[in-house]
């Protein structure tokens, strides 16, 4: 048996603001709200609600479960639900695409922070849309700024994984989860109530059913993987520092509905000022950097409306690093026994020099693969492959090699009656793997 972890949560409530805190990030905020808008509107909305209540919530009580029956690591989750067998594979394969999610995360996240401090010394005031290419343009292909500040963001992720489960990760997400929904409610009314909103807010909602396609089901069934963070160890290694009092169903259904609400958030806050000011819907990073601040900056009390933005920005996109980093943290500090400021550091290290690349993906001297940016490449690398396969692998191993009844076990310990329990072992048995095997095909044969 692989040491266990004796670190552990202090309270339900940071646990599921935690675990909320690595399910909301940058996907929320700038792919949400375009695939939403792109995709069907309401009708798009739907059928992400439902992939949610079908899909994400049973995957993601299998993952808590599964690190929770061991207090180990992803690596050993696996392997000492079954030893002596190869399935620990998948949880090495998880650990790596964290890892590398972690590498170009930190890239994006230093952007944001870059104008952090650039709408606090207002100095993306007063600009329009070309001006504010024309800054995004430089932040990115200057290498200098590029690697800085991918440094600055991976040093605030170390320092709160530093700190440990309870007293680093759990605290801070305390602090910043309250406060990213503060500023997210503060920007809605804000938008909201600028002319010409409400019907850019009806449209983002009104489902449109013709655009409400197969491949818009699979693509949205890929985002419900990527929020949720599936297949990537990060619910494994969170579940394994929860108490065997603490009821999975339902802290999995709070961790679904604040990840739900906070992306309907962002897209009622991001269409409705597209639609205020006449500009088209499109999403990526355009949206974030160049759009979004344009827009802000117009609205009076733009200038603090564009600092709040960013800063609710920043707040998503560190929680969600973070977990990142701990997966890594946890499989690294059990196997080798090293302390946690040890081997956080070590960890976020080899990660800030594999990002490197990244943050030169918009340089001159950037590398290409396969027609693609360097950054975009592990981006498409990690969501469109590993993500599936490790969610697959995963989900198999929790329904039939683990056993749902063993799993059923699992869950129902410190659950007061979970009375889905049948459609439960029915999703991961069946449902989810047939939907991953779908999401692979169709990546795989470039269809989707
Ligand atoms: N869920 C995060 C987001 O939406 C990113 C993430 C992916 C976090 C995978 C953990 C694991 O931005």
């Amino acid at each position: 048996m692989a040491p266990q972890s004796t670190e552990r949560w202090g309270s339900r409530l940071g646990f599921v603001l935690a675990t909320a805190g690595s399910a909301i990030g940058l996907g929320n905020i700038w792919r949400f709200p375009s695939m939403a808008a792109a995709n069907g509107g309401g009708g798009f909305v739907l059928i992400y609600v439902l992939i949610i209540l079908l899909v994400g919530v049973p995957a993601m009580m299998a993952e808590l479960a599964l690190g929770r029956r061991g207090h180990s690591n992803p690596v050993d989750a696996f392997g000492d639900a079954q030893p002596g067998g190869r399935w620990q594979w998948a949880g090495v394969l998880a650990m790596v695409a964290s890892g590398l999610i972690l590498s170009y995360y930190s890239v994006v996240g230093g952007w944001v922070l870059a104008y952090l401090t650039r709408s606090l010394r207002g100095g993306l005031a007063g600009l329009d849309a070309v001006g504010l290419a024309a800054v995004f343009d430089a932040q990115v292909s200057e290498p200098g700024a590029a690697v800085w500040w991918h440094a600055v963001f991976m040093l605030l992720t170390f320092a709160v994984v530093a700190g440990g489960v309870k007293d680093g990760i759990e605290r801070w997400s305390k602090v910043l989860m309250p406060g990213l929904v503060v500023l997210l409610l503060v920007l809605l009314l804000r938008v909201l109530t600028l002319e010409g909103a409400m019907a850019g807010a009806i449209w983002f909602l009104t489902p449109r059913w013709a655009d409400v396609t197969w491949p818009v089901v699979i693509q949205a069934t890929g985002q419900v993987f990527f929020s949720f963070g599936l297949g990537m160890g990060v619910l494994i290694t969170y579940g394994s520092y929860l108490n065997r009092s603490e009821d999975i169903p339902r802290a999995a259904v709070y961790v679904a509905a604040a990840d739900t609400g906070v992306a309907l958030t962002a897209g009622l806050i991001v269409i409705p000022a597209l639609f205020a000011f006449g500009l088209p819907v499109q999403g990526g990073p355009g949206l974030l950097f160049v759009t979004m601040p344009g827009l802000l900056a117009r609205m009076p009390l733009g200038a603090v409306a564009t600092f709040l933005f960013f800063l609710m920005v920043a707040t998503a996109a560190l929680t969600s690093s973070v977990s990142l980093l701990e997966v890594v943290v946890a499989v690294a500090g059990q196997r080798l026994r090293w302390p946690r400021l040890r081997t956080a550091a070590a960890a976020a290290a080899v990660l800030l020099v594999l990002g490197i690349p990244s943050a030169l993906a918009q340089t001159e001297r950037g590398w290409q693969i396969a027609g693609r940016d360097f950054l975009s490449a592990v981006d498409s690398l990690t969501s469109d492959l590993l993500l599936p396969v490790g969610g697959l692998l995963t989900i198999l191993f929790v329904g039939w090699v683990w056993g749902a009844g063993p799993a059923l076990a699992e869950l129902r310990t410190g659950s007061r009656g979970f009375r889905t329990a049948p459609l439960w072992v029915f999703s991961v048995r069946l449902v989810i793997p047939a939907a991953l095997g779908v999401i692979l095909v169709t990546r795989l044969l470039g269809l989707g």
